[in-house]
């Protein structure tokens, strides 16, 4: 009889899921002793009963890596270890379920997890692990803010879907003698924004680790402008703050607090400073996320769902695949969710464009 692996996709989705499920699809049948299924939006599909969980062969993976998104659906409403359950007034409460759900996987006879996710679905990785579940965690995140890998993919997808619209948005600011805003996603971490504005030519970036001041910025400004005409391009990072972050919607059930908008703070705070040129801002949002992922995410995104597998076959369990020198490897899953992954200040990236002029604002 073969083995059964189950493969699910938590939180955000990403450009590149679907290459990393192919490839431990076409791994597990090119090897002949497994067979794998998907949980339907994560371990909500293991959770639901009936249970929602599809067998993926590879006549169904076929051509997927190419298509953005995930086929078996996503979820960041799903966390096992605080798991939304109405009560009888109404109200949402929340529960820890994790033992049930490992007891559930086995009884199901699963001999192996891959949990493809960021920082939240590894924390849930390393908590079923603890609870006894052979589970392997492969990152993503157009964040890139995992600090146990040189790089995740979705990441250069989200760059260069960031840097298109840059593009486009700096022949407007020229036309028009204006101040062009862009805010890219990236959590609490500035690697979008300072990818694009060195991508794209900006001449100010704006992130969450380098402290700005307003007033410096209008300097900056003002000093681009020669009799009224001249233009400038910034990019901020949705985590960046004036005061403090600024929150966006928050769904109901979701733990994660959601940012954006500071583009439009920014804005404000410019033109009540004594910014004259007109001010535009444009949010670039979930556009970030969408289509398909660029040929370095596909590969990226193969290589992981390889060595998941591997990691499979030698029973290295409590594991997360990562990217390290260049080479894929793996580190236990203890160590993937110890560190976020900020910009450090004296990265390479941040000199690079210091010297090339790009202000940061201070
Ligand atoms: O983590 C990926 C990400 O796209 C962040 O850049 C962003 O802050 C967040 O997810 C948005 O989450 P949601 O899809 O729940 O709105």
């Amino acid at each position: 009889m073969k083995k059964k692996i189950l493969v699910l996709t938590g939180g955000g989705d990403c450009p590149g899921l679907n290459a990393v499920i192919r490839a431990i699809v076409k791994s597990a049948h090119n090897d002949g002793s497994y067979e794998v299924f998907g949980s339907i939006e994560a371990f909500n599909g293991i959770i639901a009963d009936p249970v929602e969980i599809v067998k993926l062969t590879p006549q169904k993976v076929g051509g997927i890596h190419v298509k953005g998104g995930t086929i078996i659906k996503t979820t960041n409403k799903g966390n096992p270890l605080k798991f939304p359950f109405k009560n009888k007034n109404g109200l949402i409460t929340y529960k820890d379920i994790s033992k049930d759900l490992v007891k559930k996987i086995q009884k199901l006879n699963f001999d192996a997890v891959v949990n493809i996710g960021g920082d939240g679905s590894q924390a849930i990785s390393y908590e079923l692990y603890k609870k006894g579940l052979n589970i392997i965690g492969v990152p993503k995140t157009i964040d890139n803010d995992l600090s146990a890998t040189d790089v995740t993919f979705g990441f250069s997808t989200a760059v260069q879907i960031a840097t298109d619209a840059f593009d486009k948005l700096v022949t407007t600011a020229s036309s028009h003698n204006r101040v062009m805003i862009l805010e890219v996603m990236g959590r609490d971490a500035g690697w979008i924004a300072l990818h694009t504005a060195i991508a794209g030519g900006a001449e100010i970036c704006l992130i969450p680790e380098i402290k700005f001041n307003i007033q410096s910025l209008v300097k900056t400004i003002n000093k681009r402008y020669k009799k009224g005409r001249g233009f400038v391009n910034i990019v901020i990072a949705e985590g960046a703050k004036i005061d403090e972050k600024v929150v966006g919607r928050n769904e109901k059930g979701d733990h994660n607090i959601k940012l954006g908008g500071i583009g439009n703070v920014l804005r404000r705070q410019l033109e009540e400073a004594g910014c004259q040129a007109d001010v535009r801002v444009a949010v670039l949002g979930h556009i970030q996320r969408g289509g398909t992922p660029v040929a370095y995410d596909r590969i990226l995104a193969t290589a992981f769902g390889a060595r998941a597998f591997e990691l499979i076959k030698k029973g290295k369990y409590g594991r997360m695949v990562t990217l390290s020198n260049n080479t894929v490897s793996d580190t236990s899953l203890k160590k993937a969710i110890s560190d976020y992954n900020y910009v450090n200040k004296r990265h390479y990236l941040i000199k690079t464009a210091k010297q090339i002029g790009i202000s940061f604002g201070q």
